[in-house]
């Protein structure tokens, strides 16, 4: 991971897990949060020391995991009030106990200690049986948390740890790590700073069944998403087909053809800064498309489908202060043509790499272009990774074109 670029880095919080026997997820909520690059301090309730070790997760944050009040106060730890000066609490699982002590505010534990002291965004992900948490007690705790700025997951509904089944299912690891990486991002550069991406390939129907598309996974888009979400930004995506989970904390948009791709990211481009297509958008479509499946019976000699090309969206949308990103997947001449497509489609940023060792891979070796300045060559990294460093770029570029426009209105005021 490069480091310098990844936002969570920085981050610290409290993973407070309190004693039901969704406790066993927490450890994956932790892992998950570790290798994304978080510091993760564990705080484990008596209650769920019955159910799990504090050595699961002290193995998985290399860090003590903390318990006792007293204990805390070292001549490193200054007790809860050095877990408390964290970016974010989370409490996973939340039991109805829990939630109603931290809506009391009973500070007669470490986490409730901590709860009162810290400034940081309380977040919690409840679970327990159907009828606790429908209990009128429960909801008005859970009411007076939200009141105060409390973000509540969850949780589900399904299957109970009784066998029975109804709501009070620990919200899934994937739910929890993305509201916990939007919460740890919101006051980052980009915050209220709007951006559209696109991802995915695009399905051009030739009948109800069939069409013609692409090998794109969908991966890069969602991971410029997330990394956006990472810096503060309110992400709209346009997803052609995938089968890849979305991201948490963004607006969705999911789309099949290029045309409609073309219709929705104009509707979403609104307010927006910054417009990145990563999307592989087909190029052509079927100049006809058959109301009915097409019958091989219709023609023995075979079927010839006429194509048409689509519309370039990149090329298409024109907005003065949007800041637009284009990809060139080039299988020669990579720099020259993805200059020449920074200029065609006015982009202030375009990602040239390998066609053949990019598409449908979880890896990709890119260099940058920016429109003033040497082609910025990377090495091969995990997607993920090209993503956190393609959004510092730019965030860089709205940081400047912020900073210019300052300056001119200081200018004004001369
Ligand atoms: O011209 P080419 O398809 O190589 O350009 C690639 C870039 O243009 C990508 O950012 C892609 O998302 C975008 N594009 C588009 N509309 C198309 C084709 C490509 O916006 N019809």
């Amino acid at each position: 991971m490069v480091d310098s670029t990844n936002p969570l880095a920085a981050k610290r919080i409290v993973l407070a897990v309190t004693g039901s026997i969704a406790a066993y997820k927490a450890a994956d909520v932790a892992s998950t949060l570790v290798q994304l690059g978080v510091a993760v301090d564990v705080i484990l309730s008596e209650g769920a020391r019955q159910f799990i070790q504090p050595l699961t997760f002290s193995a998985l944050t290399r860090r003590p995991v903390h318990g006792n009040p007293i204990a805390n106060w070292t001549v490193e730890l200054a007790g809860h009030v050095t877990l408390a000066a964290a970016d974010l609490v989370l409490v996973a699982p939340a039991t109805a106990q829990t939630l109603a002590r931290l809506s009391l505010g009973l500070a007669d534990d470490l986490l409730g200690m901590v709860a009162l002291a810290t400034s940081a965004p309380l977040v919690v992900a409840p679970a327990m049986e159907h009828g606790m948490w429908h209990h009128p007690a429960t909801q008005e705790h859970l009411h007076r948390l939200r009141e105060r700025g409390a973000v509540v997951i969850g949780p589900g509904a399904g299957r109970l740890a009784s066998g029975a089944s109804g709501d009070g299912r620990l919200a899934a690891t994937g739910e929890i790590v993305g509201v916990t990486r939007a919460m740890l991002g919101r006051a980052g550069p980009l915050a209220g700073t709007k951006v559209v991406v696109s991802a995915g390939g695009t399905h051009e129907p030739i009948d109800p069944v069939r069409f013609i598309g692409n090998r794109s996974s969908g991966l890069m888009g969602l991971a410029l998403a997330q990394a956006a979400i990472d810096l503060g930004a309110m992400v709209t995506v346009v997803a052609g087909p995938t089968h890849l989970s979305m991201p948490h904390a963004a607006e969705i948009i999911r789309v099949e053809t290029a045309e409609e791709m073309l219709l929705k990211i104009q509707g979403a481009v609104e307010g927006a800064r910054v417009l990145i297509m990563a999307a592989a958008v087909g190029d052509f479509r079927p100049a006809q498309r058959f109301e009915q499946k097409y019958k091989k019976a219709n023609s023995t000699s075979g079927l010839t489908v006429e194509l048409i090309q689509n519309p370039d969206i990149l090329a298409t949308i024109q907005a003065p202060s949007l800041i637009k990103v284009g990809f060139a997947a080039e299988t020669e001449h990579l720099v020259a043509n993805a200059r020449a497509k920074l200029e065609r489609k006015s982009l202030q940023l375009v990602v040239a790499n390998d066609a053949a060792m990019t598409i449908g891979s979880d890896e990709s070796k890119a260099i940058l272009i920016a429109l003033d300045g040497e082609p910025e060559v990377l090495p091969a990294m995990r997607k993920t990774e090209l993503a956190a460093v393609i959004m510092d770029r730019v965030t860089e570029l709205v940081t400047n074109e912020r900073g210019s426009r300052t300056a001119m209105w200081l200018d004004h005021q001369d």
